[in-house]
């Protein structure tokens, strides 16, 4: 499966991961079809749009990459539980019935699935290779459901690949940009004890790694997309600060965390030291390795 006759369809395609991805698809010479709830105007990176309903139009797409999901770095409500849960497990429900309603020739031959660290729970400082069972936690059983769901896809031909994605980092949006704004005010600081492990990626890297893994028949089941050093809290925001050249000395302890952003303090807490093995055998080299030097082309 390459780019030089392929149709690569983007669910989520005008999300922060999908626009990078359609951009790089687009520039390695992949013929790019974007799919949103919403008719849109035209995207220059992303000629095709689809609409993206109950029953989506997935003929003449030979790869898929699943991006949908509804940001969970909002109060876990249950009204909000409930979308999380509907645009991960749900959309996934619906792109299975719709490689099904396909005759077996015409189906795509690769879905990249994204998932997220987050299905390994708090693991201190067990490393984490890309087939570690999942863990405990609200998280980790949203995302052991959506893989379970894109499972189901696999069993109707494609290649499957369960894509683990820690932060992403970038300039255009996700939780780095958010993390700035308090940074560049001096008032950036660890979560609690700063000693949990946050794996991270740089954009590129992330929408380079999918491609990667398009192209690679080795590549399927759980893969952890996230950059070869992980970084304790801790380091992550002294470094950051190093790079802003701002002070972060502050600290929010668990117990602020949690009054303030309820359920979801759990997520910023939780410890993941996950290792991208699989990539890197497969010999994906990635252009940001370090946070060192992620954070010197991020700010
Ligand atoms: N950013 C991170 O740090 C991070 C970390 C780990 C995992 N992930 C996962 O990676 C994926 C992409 O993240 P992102 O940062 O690019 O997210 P994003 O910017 O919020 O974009 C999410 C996309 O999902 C689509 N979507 C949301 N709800 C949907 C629904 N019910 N049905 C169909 N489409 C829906 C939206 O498309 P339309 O509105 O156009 O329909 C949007 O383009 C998500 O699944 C996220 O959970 C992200």
């Amino acid at each position: 499966m390459d780019e030089s006759n392929g149709t690569l369809g983007i669910v989520g395609a005008s999300g922060f991961v999908g626009r990078e991805l359609a951009r790089q698809a687009a520039a390695a010479g992949w013929r790019v079809c974007g799919f949103s709830r919403r008719a849109r105007s035209p995207d220059p990176a992303v000629p095709g749009w689809r609409l993206w309903n109950e029953s989506p139009d997935l003929r003449g797409i030979s790869a898929v990459v699943n991006l949908a999901g509804e940001p969970v770095d909002q109060r876990w409500t249950a009204a909000n539980k409930r979308k999380f849960h509907a645009s991960r497990v749900g959309v996934t429900g619906t792109l299975a019935r719709a490689v099904a309603d396909l005759p077996a020739g015409q189906r795509p031959a690769v879905l990249v699935n994204a998932s997220a660290v987050g299905i390994y729970g708090d693991r201190g400082d067990t490393i984490l290779e890309d087939d570690a069972p999942p863990g405990l936690g609200y998280l980790a059983d949203l995302c052991r459901q959506w893989e379970v769901a894109a499972d189901e896809i696999a069993v109707l031909g494609p290649r499957v690949l369960k894509w683990r994605t820690g932060i992403v980092l970038g300039a255009e949006g996700g939780a780095f940009r958010r993390m700035l704004l308090p940074f560049r005010l001096g008032l950036g600081g660890r979560f609690g004890s700063g000693e949990q492990w946050m794996p991270w990626i740089h954009v590129e890297d992330l929408a380079a790694g999918m491609l990667h893994a398009i192209r690679h028949p080795d590549l399927a089941g759980p893969v952890n997309g996230s950059a070869p050093e992980p970084e304790r809290n801790a380091d992550f925001t002294r470094k950051l600060g190093k790079a802003l050249r701002r002070p972060a000395v502050m600290a929010a302890p668990a117990a602020v965390l949690k009054l303030a952003l309820g359920d979801f303090a759990s997520a910023l807490l939780a410890s993941q030291r996950a290792i991208p093995r699989a990539l890197l055998e497969s010999g994906f080299r990635f252009r940001y390795p370090t946070l060192e030097l992620a954070l010197d082309e991020l700010v």
